[in-house]
């Protein structure tokens, strides 16, 4: 009896459990099918949207581990290329990305990392930044974060720097090599036979490449294609109250044997490599972005002005709204040094408007179009803290 009665509690949960199981498990089957009749629809006008919206808004990342194995960039040699050779004289070569089944849209983006422009300064490069002058030791595949990740539906060209010439020289004497290199990547293979799109990106030292080798590449690149300019912190001004300044890339040009275009008629050869001088020469069918800091920490040290003093930003502010109407303008008072290829790059905001906002809108308007976000008084700009590295490496 006892064993009896002690059994019974144990039986009886036993019992109820089932009861208690069954009634919900219907009751969720219930939510599910409600839950999928209302996500499905929705996720497909979501894909639909998405897929309209070249970038995201925010940094907000929805890639699975299929897309980040295809994420890779594969290095590819211009080992047919005798010029084309680095500071140490290894073969230089670019990283390429190709979107699944599109071949329409190409981003090409020339890293930057300062200049040297002496045989002791070269020296002191070769010493302290080994790895800006060589291939050696590079990846065969990489990752690039930064807009690289956020640029899904384009091929992508990233064209890192080792010629430490501002892209421009052509010197076997002194290794500088940046304009065969350039040019090199253009001539290897016809990547752009069936592209409708364009976007030519420079990201310091890139950026001044860009603008000096421009406009003697554009000609060879079919007229039909959309061809759009995007220039990262390369928007360097002539500071005329410091002789210690931009001028001096004189001494540089002479060094590596810069080929400037026969377009730059310019006297002083490195005002060609300004941006309100460069722009003049590039087509005007061609769509221009700048994107400034108003506080370039690179500027403000070649120049070696203080931070505080507010002349340099000033003047810099209006070369920038003075040079031309042509130009799509995205310049806040943050102060560092580039912006796109940073994990956070998305977030930089002026007056709430984000800097990935504004490209996304100047990237899908095809007539003229040009919006000029200047931080006017050095207060209306967000700059998110920055904790990531130059690069993620996988
Ligand atoms: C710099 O190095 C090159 C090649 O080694 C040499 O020909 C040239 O004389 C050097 N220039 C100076 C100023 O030392
Ligand atoms: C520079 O070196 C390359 C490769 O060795 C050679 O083909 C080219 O003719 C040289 N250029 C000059 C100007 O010496
Ligand atoms: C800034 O410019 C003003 C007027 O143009 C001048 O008086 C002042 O000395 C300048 N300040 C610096 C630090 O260059």
């Amino acid at each position: 009896m006892t064993s009896y009665i002690s059994s019974s509690p144990t039986s009886t949960p036993e019992l109820i459990k089932p009861k208690t199981y069954y009634k919900p498990y219907h009751i969720e089957i219930g939510i599910i099918i409600l839950f999928l009749c209302l996500t499905i629809p929705s996720l497909i006008i979501l894909t639909f949207v998405y897929r309209r919206q070249i970038l995201p808004t925010s940094s907000s990342s929805s890639s699975s581990s299929i897309h980040l194995s295809d994420q890779n960039f594969h290095r590819i040699s211009l080992i047919n290329y005798p010029q084309a050779r680095c500071m140490d004289n290894s073969i230089a070569s670019y990283y390429i990305r190709l979107a699944n089944n599109r071949h329409s849209r190409w981003l090409i983006y020339f890293d930057g990392g300062w200049f040297c422009y002496s045989n002791e300064s070269c020296e002191f490069r070769r010493q302290y930044s080994p790895d800006l002058i060589t291939t050696k030791n590079i990846n065969e595949k990489k990752f690039f974060s930064g807009i690289f990740s956020s640029f899904k539906q384009f091929n992508i060209i990233y064209a890192p720097y080792c010629s430490s010439d501002l892209w421009s020289g052509s010197s076997n004497k002194t290794s500088s090599h940046g304009y065969d290199i350039f040019h090199a990547i253009f001539h290897q293979q016809n990547y752009f036979s069936h592209a409708k799109q364009i976007i030519f990106t420079g990201f310091s030292a890139g950026g001044l490449g860009l603008l000096l080798n421009l406009p003697d590449l554009l000609p060879k690149i079919s007229s039909h294609i959309d061809i759009r300019v995007l220039i990262d912190s390369a928007w360097f001004i002539d500071y005329s109250d410091n002789p210690n300044g931009i001028s001096k890339i004189n001494q540089g040009m002479a060094y590596w044997n810069t080929q400037i275009s026969s377009l730059c008629q310019l006297e002083s050869r490195y005002k060609c490599l300004l941006g309100s001088e460069a722009i003049k020469l590039l087509p005007l069918t061609v769509k221009i972005f700048i994107i400034q800091s108003l506080f370039d920490l690179t500027q403000l040290q070649l120049d070696k002005i203080n931070i505080n003093s507010y002349n340099f930003t000033l003047k810099l502010r209006d070369n920038l709204r003075q040079s031309s109407n042509r130009i799509s303008i995205f310049a806040p008072s943050c102060p560092l040094h580039g912006f796109l290829f940073r994990s956070v790059w998305t977030k930089f905001d002026i007056k709430q408007r984000t800097l990935a906002s504004v490209l996304n809108l100047w990237l899908k308007k095809k007539k003229k179009f040009h919006l000029q976000l200047i931080d006017e008084h050095f207060y209306s700009s967000y700059c998110p803290q920055i904790n990531d590295d130059y690069q993620e490496i996988f």
